[in-house]
C-alpha cells in the first residue's frame, strides 16, 4: 500500500493534519492502535486558543464548534479570599473558545469519514522504518493481516506513549523533563458551572480549578497527592474540598450533584529535541507534554500541525524540500514558550510544600501580576495563544 503522508495516531494532531492535507489533495493514511470509540471516550481539556479556533474553521470543521462552543473573554484567579479577573478580550482583542477536545476529535473524525480518506483503527505492531532514507515505510498488523505502508513522509502523531519517538536512535534525540510532586483529581458533573468563566484557585490546601463544557456540564479539579487514588474520594469529599479552596461567595453558589467521571492525572513538563528525524516528524504529545495549568496541551499540538501542514504543502505541491529542515526549529520556539507559561502557572498556583515563605511569594506574585496592566497583559497574551509562525 502507498500514500504520500503516513500518519500514526488518530488523536487531534493526526486527524487535523490529515484533514488539512486531504483538503489540499495530498494523499494520507492514518493508523491508530485503538478503536474510534475508545479515542472518543478520553476526557481531555476544553479551552481553545484563538489561533486553534481559526485553524479548525480553516480546516472546515468549525461549524459545530461555532454553534455549540462558548466564547470566553476572560478568566479569574482566586487567592487570599480574592477573585481577580483577567480580561483577556480587553487585553488582546480576542476570545478563547470553551469546547471539549472530545468534541473537536468527533468533528475531525466525521470530516474524515465524509472525505473518504483511509483510516485503520485497532492496528497492532506499528513500526516506522527507513525514515532516514527517501523511501520510508510503516509496517503494522490490521485484522490479522500484515500491511506495509510506503510513503514520502511519516507524521508521528501518536502521543506521549507512542512508537514514533521510541523508534528514533537514542543518540539522535535529547529530552527535557520535569515531573511535579502532585496530581489533579478531576470530576465531570451534570450541574451548572459555578461561574460563567474559569477560576484558577491558589489555596493553602492546594490548587483548584472550576471549568465547564456547557451551561449544564461542569468540570472541576483539585490538586491531590501523586499517589492518591480516585476511589479515596467520595463525591461528598470532593465537593467539600473544592468548596474549601474557593472564595466564600463563590463556594456558596456551587451546585453539587453526582459526578459522572472521576480520575487522577499526573503533571509533567516534557520536550524532545529535535522534532524531525530524516523523513519522520514528531507532532503534538509525541514531542512534548505540558502540565494542564493554562490549557496548552491541545493548542500546542494544533500549532505543530499548522507548521507541519504548511511545510508538507510546500514540499509536496511545490517541490520545496528545503522547508523540511525548518519544522523543528520553528515549532520548538513556540513550544518552549508554552512550556514556560504552563510551568509558571503551575508554580504560581499549586502547593509545593508547607514552607510559609514560598506561600507568601506566590501570593505576592499573584497580587503583583493581577494588579499591574503589564502583568495582566503578559498573562492574557499567553493564555490567548502566542502567534503561530507562517512558513514562506
Ligand atoms: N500506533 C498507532 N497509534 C498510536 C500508537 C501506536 N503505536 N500509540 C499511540 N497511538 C494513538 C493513541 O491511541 C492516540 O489516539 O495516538 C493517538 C495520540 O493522541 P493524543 O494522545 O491525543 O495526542 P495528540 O493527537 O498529539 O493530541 C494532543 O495534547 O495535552 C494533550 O490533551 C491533549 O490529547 C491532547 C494532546
Ligand atoms: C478543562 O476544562 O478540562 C480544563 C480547562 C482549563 C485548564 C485545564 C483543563 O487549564
Amino acid at each position: 500500500m502507498k500514500t504520500q503522508v503516513a500518519i500514526i495516531g488518530a488523536g487531534p494532531s493526526g486527524l487535523l493534519l490529515g484533514q488539512l492535507l486531504t483538503q489540499q489533495g495530498i494523499d494520507n493514511v492514518i493508523i491508530e492502535n485503538r478503536s474510534a470509540d475508545y479515542v472518543l471516550s478520553r476526557i481531555r481539556a476544553g479551552v481553545l486558543e484563538a489561533g486553534t479556533v481559526d485553524l479548525l474553521r480553516q480546516a472546515g470543521v468549525g461549524a459545530r464548534m461555532d454553534r455549540e462552543g462558548h466564547p470566553h473573554g476572560g478568566f479569574a484567579f482566586s487567592f487570599d479570599g480574592r477573585l481577580e479577573r483577567i480580561d483577556v478580550h480587553a487585553l488582546t482583542g480576542k476570545n478563547v473558545m470553551v469546547y471539549g477536545q472530545t468534541e473537536v476529535t468527533r468533528d475531525l473524525m466525521d470530516a474524515r469519514t465524509a472525505s473518504g480518506a483511509t483510516t485503520f483503527y485497532e492496528v497492532q505492531d506499528v513500526q516506522p522504518r527507513d525514515f532516514y532514507t527517501d523511501k520510508p515505510r510503516i509496517t503494522f498488523v490490521h485484522a490479522g493481516r500484515e500491511i506495509t505502508l510506503e510513503c514520502e513522509y511519516i507524521a508521528g502523531c501518536d502521543g506521549y506513549h507512542g512508537v514514533a519517538r521510541k523508534s528514533v536512535p537514542a543518540d539522535a534525540i535529547k529530552t527535557f523533563e520535569r515531573v511535579y510532586p502532585f496530581g489533579w483529581l478531576g470530576v465531570l458533573s451534570q450541574t451548572p458551572p459555578v461561574t460563567d468563566e474559569l477560576i484558577y484557585a491558589n489555596h493553602e490546601r492546594g490548587f483548584a480549578l472550576c471549568s465547564m463544557r456547557n451551561p449544564t456540564l461542569s468540570r472541576y479539579y483539585v490538586q491531590c497527592t501523586i499517589d492518591d487514588k480516585a476511589e479515596n474520594w467520595s463525591d461528598q469529599r470532593f465537593w467539600d474540598e473544592l468548596r474549601t479552596r474557593l472564595p466564600a461567595d463563590v463556594a456558596a453558589d456551587l451546585v453539587t450533584g453526582p459526578t459522572i467521571e472521576k480520575s487522577i492525572a499526573p503533571l509533567r513538563s516534557f520536550v524532545a529535541e529535535p522534532m524531525t528525524f530524516g523523513r519522520l516528524f514528531l507532532v503534538g504529545d509525541a514531542a512534548h507534554i505540558v502540565p494542564p495549568t493554562g490549557a496548552k496541551g491541545l493548542n500546542l499540538a494544533v500549532s505543530d500541525v499548522a507548521v507541519l501542514y504548511q511545510i508538507l504543502r510546500g514540499v509536496l505541491l511545490d517541490g520545496r524540500t528545503e522547508l523540511v529542515a525548518r519544522y523543528s526549529e520553528v515549532c520548538l520556539r513556540r513550544i518552549w514558550k508554552a512550556e514556560r507559561f504552563s510551568w509558571w502557572m503551575t508554580s504560581l498556583l499549586h502547593k509545593f510544600s508547607d514552607d510559609p515563605f514560598s506561600q507568601r511569594m506566590q501570593l505576592a506574585e499573584l497580587d503583583y501580576y493581577t494588579s499591574s496592566v503589564a502583568g495582566r497583559t503578559t498573562i492574557a497574551e499567553n493564555y490567548i495563544g502566542l502567534p503561530i509562525e507562517t512558513i514562506d
